[in-house]
C-alpha cells in the first residue's frame, strides 16, 4: 500500500493541506496517510523545524505533501538563528529528499483567463510545464569565493546531471503534447554545451517520438510571456530555470492556483508555490486549489496514477469556475470550494 506523509506547516497550510488530504481520501483510498510536523510549529512542539521524527518518517513513503511554512513579518520566527527557522525546516526536507527536478506547470485553467496580466488572447488555454535543474550548477558548486574586489562562483554540470533532469522533461512530455524546448547559453557558455549536446543525445538515442528544439534563455525570457502557447515542456537548468519560473508565474494571474512538484531518486515531494499567508490564515478562506491541484501532481507523478490525476484536474477546474474564491474575485470560503470539487469528482 503506498504510504504519503503530509506535513501541514504553518499559517493557511493547514487549511489547504486537509482540502487536498480530502481529494486524496476520496481518488486513492488505498492510500496510507500519515501527518508530521515541520516549519515554525514543529520548532515550538518538538524544538527544531525538521523534527527527527518526520526525517524518519520520510523514509519508506512514496511522496510527501507539503503545505506552507513560516509566519507573519514580524513574527518571533524570524528572529531565531537562521538555521531554526520555518524555512530552514524546508530547505532541509528538501535535501534530504535528493529532489533533482523541479516542476512548475503555468496553466491558464479555462474560464480564468482575465486573472491574467496578459491579454485574454494571449493567456487563453497556455499550458506549459517547466523542468527546472534542482540540485546542482551554480547554486551548489562548492567552487566559490569572494575575496577583495574578486569574486567568483562555479557553473559545472557532469553529463549524468544532465540526463537524470532530461528524462524526467521526456517522460513528461509524452503524457502532454510531445513536445520538449531545452533552454540554455550555448552560444556563450560551455556548461550550456554540454547541456545542448547530452539533451539531443538522449532524446535520439531513447525518445524518438519527442520533438525537441533548443532555443536561448534570453530569447525565451520575452517569448514565453509575449506567446507563452509555443511551448510545451521548457526544460532548464538551476539559474535559467528560477528566474524563468518566477517570471511565467505572472501567466495565471494569481498564487492560489499554482501547484508544484520537486522529483528525485526517492519520494518526490509536492507543494503549493504560495507562502503561509498570515494575513488571511485561521479564517477558513484560503484557496485550496494550489494544494489539491500539488495532492493531483503527485498522484500524477508520485504514485504514477495519470486517470486519477486528470479527474483531480477536471474537478478541481470545474470548482474554479463555478465556486471562484476570494483571490479570484470570487466568494467561495475553503470548505465551499472543496466540497465544490468533491461533487465534482463524484459526477462522471
Ligand atoms: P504568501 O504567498 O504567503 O502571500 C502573498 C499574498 O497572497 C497574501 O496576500 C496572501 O493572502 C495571498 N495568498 C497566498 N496564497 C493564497 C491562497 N492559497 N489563497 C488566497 N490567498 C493567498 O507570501 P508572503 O506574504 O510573502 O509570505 C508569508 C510567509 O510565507 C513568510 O513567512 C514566507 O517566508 C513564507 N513562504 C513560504 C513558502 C513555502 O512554504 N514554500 C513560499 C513563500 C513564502
Ligand atoms: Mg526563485
Amino acid at each position: 500500500m503506498p504510504k504519503i506523509v503530509t506535513l501541514p506547516g504553518d499559517g493557511i497550510g493547514p487549511e489547504v493541506t486537509a482540502a487536498a488530504v480530502e481529494v486524496l481520501r476520496e481518488v486513492a483510498p488505498d492510500v496510507t496517510i500519515e501527518e508530521h510536523a515541520i516549519g515554525g510549529g514543529a520548532y515550538e512542539d518538538h524544538a527544531d523545524p525538521f523534527p527527527q521524527r518526520t526525517r524518519d518518517a520520510l523514509k519508506d513513503a512514496d511522496a510527501a505533501l507539503l503545505g506552507t511554512v513560516g509566519g507573519a513579518h514580524d513574527s518571533a520566527w524570524n528572529k531565531l538563528p537562521r538555521h531554526l527557522r520555518p524555512e530552514s525546516g524546508l530547505l532541509a526536507l528538501r535535501r534530504e529528499l535528493g529532489c533533482y527536478a523541479n516542476l512548475r506547470p503555468v496553466r491558464v485553467l479555462p474560464g480564468l483567463e482575465h486573472l491574467s496580466p496578459l491579454k485574454a488572447e494571449i493567456a487563453r488555454g497556455v499550458d506549459i510545464l517547466i523542468v527546472r535543474e534542482l540540485l546542482g550548477g551554480i547554486y551548489f558548486d562548492q567552487d566559490r569565493r569572494i575575496n577583495g574586489d574578486t569574486a567568483y562562483n562555479t557553473m559545472r554540470y557532469t553529463t549524468p546531471e544532465v540526463e537524470r533532469v532530461a528524462k524526467v522533461a521526456f517522460w513528461a512530455a509524452e503524457q502532454r503534447r510531445g513536445r520538449v524546448t531545452s533552454v540554455d547559453k550555448a552560444n556563450v557558455l560551455e556548461v550550456s554545451e554540454l547541456w545542448r549536446r547530452d539533451v539531443q543525445a538522449l532524446r535520439d538515442r531513447d525518445y524518438r517520438s519527442i520533438h525537441l528544439n533548443h532555443e536561448y534563455v534570453d530569447s525565451v525570457a520575452m517569448l514565453v510571456v509575449a506567446n507563452p502557447s509555443r511551448y510545451d515542456v521548457i526544460l532548464t537548468e538551476n539559474l535559467f530555470g528560477d528566474i524563468l519560473s518566477d517570471l511565467a508565474a505572472v501567466i495565471p494571474g494569481s498564487l492560489g492556483v499554482m501547484p508544484s512538484a520537486s522529483l528525485g531518486d526517492g519520494a518526490g515531494l509536492f507543494e503549493p508555490i504560495h507562502g503561509s499567508a498570515p494575513d488571511i490564515a485561521g479564517q477558513g478562506v484560503a484557496n485550496p486549489a494550489a494544494a489539491i491541484l500539488s495532492a493531483g501532481m503527485l498522484l500524477r507523478h508520485g504514485l504514477k496514477r495519470p486517470d486519477a490525476a486528470n479527474h483531480v484536474d477536471r474537478a478541481v477546474a470545474i470548482a474554479l469556475r463555478e465556486h471562484p474564491t476570494r483571490d479570484l474575485g470570487g466568494k467561495a470560503d475553503t470548505r465551499t470550494f472543496t466540497h465544490a470539487v468533491l461533487e465534482a469528482l463524484g459526477t462522471p
